[in-house]
């Protein structure tokens, strides 16, 4: 069986942008791909904890030279990681939260990328440990990117691109539904574009490893 896992961020639930289109990217690909299942991660819905003390300390030990109490402390990441390492395709969608990613999805990443486990840092810099698979995100904008007074910084899909690569991820594909605060056509415009877009990642998501 193939897996695709939807990690979603927006607290906006069924009213979500980057979740609806998430979604139907996700089913898009079911449909195109019998038998694959969604497995799905709604951030919102069941929140995460943001790293506590004992998570810091376990994190920073070598894996022989923790106890039970430490593997505790890393039972929710390795829950967590494992859902990535078992999913064919990893589709993320958030908005865009005062610039980056909003907290909830950056508490997921916090406890996916840890060292030693799915990065290790070598003389030439850090190195990712999970395979590469096709990755899709769907950034959800109320007004535009790019250079002011028209648009604004984007400190949100440098970072994902980069946090995704140090664990192994670089097959990445980021679509931006921008201006999404300014009204039922600019709302169009994006759906519109984000429907191409979909219709492209089905078919790399679907096309055989290496093709
Ligand atoms: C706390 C918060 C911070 C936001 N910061 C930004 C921002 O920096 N830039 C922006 O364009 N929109 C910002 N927005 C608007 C959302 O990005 C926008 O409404 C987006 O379409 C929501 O996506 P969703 O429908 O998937 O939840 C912010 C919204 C909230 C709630």
């Amino acid at each position: 069986m193939r897996r695709l896992l939807h990690v979603s961020a927006s607290p906006r639930g069924a009213a979500s942008f980057s979740r609806t289109v998430g979604e139907e990217l996700a089913g898009a690909i079911a449909v195109a791909m019998p038998g694959w299942t969604v497995i799905r991660r709604d951030l919102s819905l069941t929140p995460l904890p943001h790293p506590g003390p004992d998570f810091a300390r376990a994190n920073a030990l070598a894996p022989d030279m923790r106890g039970p109490a430490e593997e505790e402390a890393l039972a929710r990441s390795e829950a967590l990681i494992a859902e990535v390492e078992a999913a064919d395709v990893l589709v993320i969608s958030t908005p865009m939260h005062n610039y980056t990613v909003p907290s909830a999805l950056k508490a997921w990443i916090d406890h996916v990328v840890r060292p030693g486990r799915t990065f290790r840092s070598t003389p030439t810099g850090k190195q990712g440990l999970l395979a590469d698979r096709p990755t899709f995100a769907i950034v959800s904008c109320g007004g535009r990117l790019g250079d002011p007074p028209a648009g604004q910084a984007d400190f949100l899909t440098p970072y994902l691109r980069t946090v995704l690569a140090t664990i192994g991820l670089s097959r990445l594909d980021i679509l931006c539904l921008e201006e999404m605060n300014r009204g039922p056509e600019k709302v169009a415009v994006a759906r519109a574009a984000a429907r191409l877009w979909s219709a492209a990642c089905v078919a790399r998501a679907t096309a055989p490893p290496g093709a």
